[in-house]
């Protein structure tokens, strides 16, 4: 399958913080050397420690960091993420807390709203409102709230529905079910998975959660220090760790190859 979006050589960098706030003593490297490819309906997930980059590289593929190099394309042509607002309608962010993207004076039909008469398309205004509720799984009664009277789920849906207004070829998840409970998550994961599989819609899924990335993402990339340790199909990557720090990490997640471990060390802790 062709790529949608495609990094080759990429590095990022955040200014250097110094005493002054006036003065910039230079560039801190985050991001060194990301190359990698993604599919239409592909789900790749980005793992690794805190501090590792993901959030920056998800960033750097829309241009909110401020100073990159390296080889950006989207559908084989390059793009520099810098200068991308031809590319906003085809390449959505969404992040892990809903709250503050949403603007809180704004239901959540006029935040809808707002995004439908930016990008038009022929169809009317509440065919594609009415649409994108269904997808998103939003209620009708949802739509004269403000944020704070929706739950963190319903408005991480609202955010979802909100990108799916544009309708992109490419979403990027930035820790975006971290802050929901495990039903919730669940139903939003399946959300994503049905709109990779019946829309082709590619996701890039950034992750601290391995349980999530198992039974959710097609692909892994697994990064540490700015730099991708290894990547592959989730399967093999799970199955088979090359990586020193993939194998670390995956003897950290809780119920997996320490199950019996913690029974023994915790023998009335059933439930
Ligand atoms: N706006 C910024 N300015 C300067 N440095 C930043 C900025 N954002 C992130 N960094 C630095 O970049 C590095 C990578 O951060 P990033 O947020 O990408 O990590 P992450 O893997 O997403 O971590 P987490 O799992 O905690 O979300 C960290 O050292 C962080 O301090
Ligand atoms: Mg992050």
């Amino acid at each position: 399958m062709p790529s949608v979006v495609s990094l080759q050589g990429v590095s990022a960098y955040y200014p250097t913080s110094s005493d002054s706030f006036f003065v910039q003593s230079g560039w801190t490297r985050i991001l060194e050397d990301i190359s990698f490819q993604l599919s239409a309906g592909e789900i790749l997930s980005i793992v690794g420690e805190s501090g590792s980059g993901k959030s920056t590289l998800g960033k750097s593929i829309v241009g909110l960091v401020p100073k990159i190099s390296g080889t950006f394309a989207f559908r084989s042509k390059t793009y520099n993420p810098l200068d991308m607002d031809h590319l906003r309608e085809h390449i959505q962010i969404i992040f892990q807390d809903p709250y503050s993207s949403m603007n809180p004076m704004m239901t959540v039909s006029e935040t809808l709203e707002e995004v439908i008469r930016l990008y038009p398309k022929t169809e009317e205004l509440n065919t594609r409102m009415s649409r994108l509720l269904d997808r998103a799984n939003i209620p009708k009664d949802a739509l004269t709230k403000y944020p704070h009277e929706l739950s963190g789920g319903q408005r991480q849906r609202v955010c979802i529905a909100r990108s799916l207004a544009v309708e992109p070829e490419v979403l990027i998840c930035d820790e975006i079910v971290s802050a929901l409970d495990v039903s919730v998550q669940a139903k939003i994961l399946n959300l994503l998975k049905d709109l990779a599989e019946q829309k082709s819609i590619a996701i890039l899924f950034t992750t601290h959660d391995l349980h999530v990335v198992e039974s959710f993402a097609d692909n892994v990339l697994v990064m540490t220090k700015g730099k991708i340790a290894e990547s592959g199909s989730v399967e093999d990557i799970f199955q088979n760790p090359a990586n020193d720090y993939t194998k670390s990490l995956l003897e950290a997640v809780p119920g997996k190859n320490h199950a019996k471990e913690s029974e023994i060390l915790m023998p009335s802790s059933s439930s």
